[in-house]
């Protein structure tokens, strides 16, 4: 064999490897998109400290309440959450971020007050939370002010990053952060 047809055939194998990467990278995009279509919220945006700082403010004295972040991510939140005092759980629909969370809970010797649930926070029941936060999606927000409108119990708080919810007034606000109490049930006094 000549030097000639080894180096054609190093640089096709070269050039199959590239193809088969960048279909396999297209394919797990296409994917991702998808099921961020389908299961309706935010990509991964960790909440910087600043705004996990203005939550906690915000939402006060936290020990003994159980508290639910939607969409969890790296578990950052539901840490913080945890470390205030709170019984936090946190619902996450990607399983490495679930992964991260968990190991993040573990290390941080939080194994009794912080829970990751794998699976879409739209199937949950949030009736037995009294806080919610949520670092969501502008498309969204209508549709999870009346999943937490049908669940939540009166007096409930809901605190959401950067999103406010379009029909809620903030009881208070920092930095784009927006606290909320769970209002009466209007659509239900209208059926
Ligand atoms: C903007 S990130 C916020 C992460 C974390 N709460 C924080 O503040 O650092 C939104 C997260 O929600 C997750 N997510 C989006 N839609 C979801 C759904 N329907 N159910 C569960 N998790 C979801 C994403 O995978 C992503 O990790």
């Amino acid at each position: 064999m000549s030097s000639q047809t080894i180096i054609m055939a190093f640089l096709l194998l070269c050039l199959l490897a590239v193809l088969v990467s960048a279909f396999v990278f297209l394919m797990f995009s296409l994917a991702f998109f998808l099921s961020s279509r389908l299961e309706r919220g935010a990509p991964f945006v960790p909440s910087n400290k600043k705004k996990i700082k203005n939550m906690l403010a915000l939402l006060g004295v936290l020990q003994g309440i159980r508290a639910v972040d939607l969409g969890s991510g790296d578990g950052r939140l539901v840490v913080a959450l945890a470390r205030a005092g709170a019984q936090a759980h946190g619902y996450e629909r990607n399983p490495i971020l679930v992964f991260l969370a968990r190991s993040r809970i573990w290390f941080a010797g939080l194994a009794e007050k912080a829970f990751i649930h794998h699976g879409s926070f739209w199937g949950a029941d949030l009736s037995s939370f009294d806080v919610v936060v949520v670092y969501g999606i502008s498309g969204i927000m209508r549709e999870l002010e009346e999943k937490l409108e049908r669940e939540l119990q009166p007096g409930a708080r809901i605190v959401s990053n950067t999103f406010p919810f379009p029909s809620w007034q903030p009881k208070r606000e920092a930095e784009k952060v927006y606290l909320y109490e769970r209002p009466p049930h209007r659509r239900a006094q209208l059926k």
